[in-house]
Order: C-alpha cells, then sequence, then structure tokens
C-alpha cells in the first residue's frame, strides 16, 4: 500500500496541510518539507497518528538555494519510490513596503518563485529520469495580471506559471504530469487579517480541487473554479481603461 510517497514542499502551508490530511486519509505515505522544522514535526507525528500514515519529514528553507540538492537527496533516501511533488510556498509580503525596500521585495520573489525554481531543478531531472509521476506548483491568479496593488507578488507568481509551462511541455515528453494551480482568495495564515478579499475558500475545498485536477491530469486549474472566468474579464481589460482602476 505504501509503495510509493508524495513529498510536499511548504507543509506547513494551510493548503498544503489540508492536501496532506487528504492523501493521509486515502493511506498515502508522505513526506513533509518546511522551513519551521517543529511545526513540520508537529504536522507529521498528528498525520501518522491520525490516519496511520508513515510520514516523514525534514526542514527546507526555500532561499537556502545551496542546500536544495541535498535536502532533496536526502528526502529521497527516506521516501523509496517518488508519486510526486507538491510545492506550496510563498509569502504575500507588502507591496508598499516592497515598493520601498528592494530587500522586501527580494524576500516576496525568492520564496515564490527562484527558490522554488531551485527546488524543482532537482525534482525535475529526477522524475524526468523516473519517467513517472507529477509536480504540483501553487501560483496565483495574482500571475495573470500585473495589478497596482500587489505586482511584485503577482509578477513571481507569473513567472512561476510561465516556468511551470514550460517544465510541463518538457516532462511530458516523459509522462510527468505538471499542474499549475491558480487559486483565488483563500482563508489562510497567508491572508490573515486582510481587507478587499472576497470569494474567500476555504484550503479544504482548494486541497479537493487539486486532487481532482491531479487525478483528471489537468494542465492549469483554477481553484475554486469560477476565478478562470474573474480572470478571463481582468485580463480583457484593456490597459488604457486597466491603468485608472485601483485594483
Ligand atoms: N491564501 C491565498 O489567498 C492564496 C491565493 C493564491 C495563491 N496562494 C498560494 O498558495 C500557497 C500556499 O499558501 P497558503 O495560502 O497556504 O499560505 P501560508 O499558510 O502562509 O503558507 C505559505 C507557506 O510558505 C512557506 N514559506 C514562505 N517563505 C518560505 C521560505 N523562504 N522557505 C520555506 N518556506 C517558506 C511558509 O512557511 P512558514 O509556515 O514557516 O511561514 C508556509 O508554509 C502559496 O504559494 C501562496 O502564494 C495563496
Amino acid at each position: 500500500m505504501y509503495d510509493k510517497t508524495v513529498l510536499i514542499i511548504g507543509a506547513t502551508s494551510s493548503i498544503a496541510k489540508a492536501i496532506a490530511v487528504q492523501l493521509a486519509q486515502q493511506g498515502k505515505a508522505l513526506h513533509l518539507a518546511g522551513r519551521d522544522a517543529e511545526e513540520v514535526e508537529r504536522t507529521a507525528q498528528d498525520l501518522a497518528i491520525r490516519y496511520q500514515a508513515p510520514v516523514s519529514w525534514s526542514q527546507f528553507e526555500a532561499t537556502a538555494y545551496h542546500t536544495h540538492v541535498d535536502f532533496f537527496e536526502k528526502a529521497i533516501a527516506q521516501m523509496g519510490q517518488l508519486e510526486g511533488v507538491i510545492v506550496s510556498l510563498g509569502e504575500l509580503g507588502d507591496q508598499v513596503q516592497a515598493q520601498a525596500d528592494f530587500s522586501q521585495a527580494q524576500r516576496i520573489i525568492e520564496s515564490n518563485y527562484t527558490g522554488v525554481v531551485s527546488i524543482l531543478t532537482p525534482v525535475a531531472n529526477y522524475l524526468e529520469q523516473q519517467r513517472q509521476g507529477y509536480i504540483i506548483g501553487i501560483s496565483s491568479v495574482a500571475g495573470d495580471r500585473g495589478r497596482q496593488s500587489n505586482y511584485i507578488y503577482g509578477s513571481a507568481k507569473g513567472a512561476l506559471s510561465l516556468f511551470l509551462q514550460g517544465l510541463r511541455s518538457r516532462l511530458a515528453k516523459v509522462g510527468v504530469q505538471v499542474l499549475t494551480v491558480k487559486p483565488g482568495f483563500v482563508d489562510t495564515k497567508m491572508t490573515f487579517g486582510k481587507s478587499g478579499m472576497f470569494l474567500v475558500a476555504q484550503p479544504e475545498q482548494v486541497a479537493k480541487a487539486i486532487l481532482r485536477a491531479r487525478d483528471r491530469r489537468k494542465n492549469i486549474v483554477y481553484v475554486p473554479w469560477f476565478w478562470f472566468w474573474i480572470m478571463v474579464i481582468i485580463r480583457s481589460i484593456p490597459e488604457p481603461l486597466f491603468k485608472k482602476l485601483k485594483l
């Protein structure tokens, strides 16, 4: 039953935790990785006790690029055969502060984009050799159009969506699925206390939609589904008009 393991990177994220619960309920073996080692261990132990699932764990910092190859090799050694990898990482940051101070912008770019590219480099090479499996990358609807209120986070997510799109074409040749997830607003640590949110989804609902899209071998999924249509409208607004909106 536990012949293959799912690696979840960013395992302390609310969305990742909801995915981990649903996979553990299905009897999947998991390897959880995240930067807060204590919280990752607590989450792993909780899943192991509640669902009798084999769950291993390790520490992962997205911006510690030089550690990523070693991290992945050690994780593989603990996991045995790899079923697939889910990357649920990022910081929303503060747009106003990031406009004033590049170091804030850098944190946003590195946690949402550069760090993900770095870890997906050994992951993609491994799955390409294995000739099966999947990569699920959590991007955002914010990456579909640059908006004045969050274009630094949005640009990192937009870059991630393009990276995953290219990777998908590369890995399709060997039967490896790459799923780009574009959530709208989700009720998580990231959005806690933020104003201006609407149609807010719960992490459990988002997790279910992500796993369904994986099973259907989709390429891109908007979660909840209606964000696809919202973004069709947002993308279609002509630039001269878009500049005048306070989005
Ligand atoms: N919530 C939303 O409305 C929304 C909408 C669209 C897309 N998303 C995306 O969904 C994904 C999951 O986010 P979430 O909503 O579940 O929020 P979350 O609970 O705040 O999760 C963010 C995760 O990223 C981790 N992280 C941030 N910087 C890191 C770094 N430098 N190294 C390692 N880990 C780092 C956090 O670790 P710590 O626990 O240690 O802080 C946390 O596990 C993210 O990619 C986010 O951009 C969320």
